[in-house]
């Protein structure tokens, strides 16, 4: 095993013990994405019911000459944050490319399975492309966007990936992202806005239970990385929205009291019957609630771009 297998164990079983040990118990949403959580979250974004997907690719494909527009320069470099399978910015790359952009393109993943991915549709789909894929959790990294380079960065969080943090850690993120950003930089966000809480309810809730199957896959995660004994089908998943906050969450629910034994960590964890462990945030915006956000992270928004639903708005900050 490399060093980097080690450390990456380490954390995975630390982050793990500490929010199972919690009260009420949590697990950091990040640990969904193992090459299980990859395949099951590329099937969530072709369900019909995950509207996000759709309307984040429709902004992409009918609003790419604005982005450029609004990144105001023929030579970059375009750095994603939480980039999965790129499956919105290749129609960007694609676009930038016969725009005759000089763009080096980087995306950071947790994921490696999905950052191989991703190397590999690039070189077939792309192959004129430059570019370096980094792996990494995007917060450790933040730093390193302070390097010097002679271009702009663009700094790319799409999917609704703020969403995970809830806001006054998004407000820390992005002022984070801020004070490493100059003048010439950009910071294009994805937001999920707010809406009808059923069309929300269901996109976390599909009838075929494969969002069910991708937050129940950490359970599986942690019995095949640490040896525990999750049984999968002792526990249940559960999706509430909360219109007044925005807050959609994901709970993995323990339908009996039982214990489970972690044997990596010499740990038995204990659930009562119908104990939660929220698994998931997924923060839901108004235009004004960005707003206030950017101006509290630093931000002056240039361009807000929505598809044609108003499902989801992808806004392009510079540093105020
Ligand atoms: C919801 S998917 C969105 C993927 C892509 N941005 C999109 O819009 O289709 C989240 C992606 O972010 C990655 N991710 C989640 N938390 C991360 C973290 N803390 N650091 C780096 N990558 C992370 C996951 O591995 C996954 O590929």
């Amino acid at each position: 095993m490399k060093t980097t297998d080690i450390q990456h164990l380490d954390t995975f079983t630390s982050d793990i013990l500490d929010g199972l040990r919690q009260n009420p118990k949590r697990l950091p949403s990040k640990y969904f994405y193992d090459a299980e959580g990859d395949k099951l979250f590329q099937q969530i974004m072709r369900m019909p019911e995950y509207y996000l997907t759709d309307a984040e690719y429709e902004i992409m494909e009918m609003h790419k000459d604005s982005i450029l527009k609004s990144i105001g320069c023929q030579a970059f470099d375009l750095v994603e944050l939480g980039a999965g399978d790129g499956y919105k910015t290749k129609v960007l790359l694609q676009y930038l490319l016969e725009q005759n952009v000089d763009v080096r393109y980087c995306p950071i993943d947790i994921s490696k399975h999905v950052l191989q991915q991703l190397e590999t549709s690039l070189q077939n789909d792309l192959p004129e492309l430059a570019f370096n894929c980094l792996q990494g959790d995007y917060f450790d990294m933040l730093n390193e966007l302070h390097y010097r380079s002679e271009v702009p960065k663009i700094i790319l969080f799409l999917g609704a990936n703020i969403g995970n943090m809830r806001p006054p850690d998004a407000q820390a993120f992005l002022k984070e992202i801020q004070k490493n950003m100059s003048h010439n930089d950009r910071l294009i966000v994805g937001f999920d806005l707010k809406k009808d809480p059923q069309i929300i309810l269901d996109a976390y809730n599909d009838p075929a239970g494969i969002t069910a199957a991708f937050n129940l896959n950490i359970l599986t995660r942690i019995n095949k990385e640490l040896g525990a004994n999750f049984n999968i089908d002792l526990f249940k998943h559960w999706e509430i929205y909360n219109p007044l906050t925005g807050a959609a969450k994901s709970y993995i629910i323990s339908k009996i009291d039982q214990d489970v034994f972690i044997p990596d960590a010499n740990q038995v964890i204990s659930f009562t019957a119908w104990e939660t462990i929220e698994v998931e945030l997924s923060q839901k915006y108004s235009l004004a609630d960005i707003d206030v956000l950017a101006h509290k992270s630093g931000l002056t928004t240039i361009n807000r771009l929505r598809d044609h639903k108003k499902y989801f708005v992808d806004i392009i900050f510079q540093k105020s």
